[in-house]
């Protein structure tokens, strides 16, 4: 992977190779911690961070689930982050804010163990290939259910959960795809291993709502906002699964993969087999989005202070 010079941990810039935990991190052992995935593009203004305040947000109820506060405020944490892209002289990158239960008591009550918080950035090319962004993926229903509320937290962003994305991930690889789609625990379609999923059939676009085990990712909500605007009817509702290979086209978002079309799923050829033009129109649309080129979504984008000189 690329590396950056600086993290920020705990309130301070440390050395990339000296951010550092303890063996004994209550995280390490039992999962117990919440993350982001966040992108910054390169803007004509600078470099711009997307959706900050909404990542950062759900970071925080993230914790929340599980009982931890985040000992800084969305204020510091943005400051933080601006500041971290900046010394780091990155124009555009990945950003991984990371809320741990430390290393304290072992044993599986966290809640004396301190919350300590890291930010990491570093450039992260598309998730699943330039390639797979302008031709599309193939996908592989996975033989693993999305957790379901009844053991876990859907809609926290835990470290934990993500055993599940990384079975289905790992599965979905080996048998040769790009990725896997999960059904939920009442086998409808719920999501990628790291993207939501939306349908397109007959100009309406369809993709699982919140009872379908799903993330609330923010890509989701910025499509379902751009789709709107351009004048299609965007419909949440649980999804069968034969309604993949039945779409005219199918499309994954989210911060890592940014919008990547669907040319495959289990080996049946989605549409025409290419990505569709419903999905490219709104493709276009959110890569200006992202980049700062649409007036109309500029509230979308943080742009970070670069400090004269750099
Ligand atoms: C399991 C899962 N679903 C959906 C998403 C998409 O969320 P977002 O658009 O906020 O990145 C992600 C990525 O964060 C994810 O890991």
């Amino acid at each position: 992977m690329n590396t950056a010079d600086l993290i920020w941990a705990n309130g301070e810039l440390v050395a990339w190779e000296d951010a550092k935990v303890h063996v004994l991190t209550h995280a390490l052992h039992y999962g117990t911690g919440v993350f982001e995935g966040i992108r910054a593009y390169e803007t004509e203004q600078g470099p711009a961070i997307f959706r900050h305040r909404e990542h950062l947000e759900r970071l925080e109820k993230s914790a929340r689930l599980y009982y931890m506060d985040v000992p800084y405020s969305l204020d510091e944490l943005r400051e933080a982050t601006h500041e971290l892209i900046a010394r780091n002289g990155l124009r555009s990158c990945y950003i991984r804010p990371l809320v741990v239960r430390g290393y304290g008591e072992m044993g599986l009550n966290p809640l004396e163990n301190p919350v300590e918080v890291y930010i990491a950035a570093w450039e992260w090319g598309a998730y699943l290939g330039e390639e797979g962004k302008a031709n599309g993926v193939r996908a592989k229903t996975s033989s693993y259910r999305r957790i379901s509320p009844e053991s876990l937290i859907p809609h926290s962003k835990a470290s934990g959960q993500y055993l599940n994305s990384v079975l289905a991930k790992v599965e979905a690889t080996k048998a040769g795809y790009d990725e896997a789609i999960l059904l939920d625990h009442k086998g409808v379609v719920c999501e990628g291993a790291g993207e939501n999923v939306f349908v397109i059939r007959d100009g309406v676009i369809t993709t699982p709502g919140h009872t379908s085990s799903i993330l609330d990712g923010i890509n989701r909500r910025s499509v379902i906002e751009i789709a709107t605007d351009l004048g299609y009817t965007v419909v949440e509702r649980e999804l069968a699964r034969a309604e993949l290979p039945l779409a005219d086209e199918v499309f994954l978002t989210g911060t890592a993969a940014e919008l990547t079309p669907l040319r495959e799923i289990d080996d049946i050829p989605i549409g025409d087999g290419v990505p569709g033009p419903i999905t490219r129109e709104i493709q276009g649309m959110f890569d200006d989005a992202l980049h700062g080129r649409t007036p109309q979504y500029a509230d979308w984008l943080d742009l970070v202070p670069v400090p004269s000189g750099t």
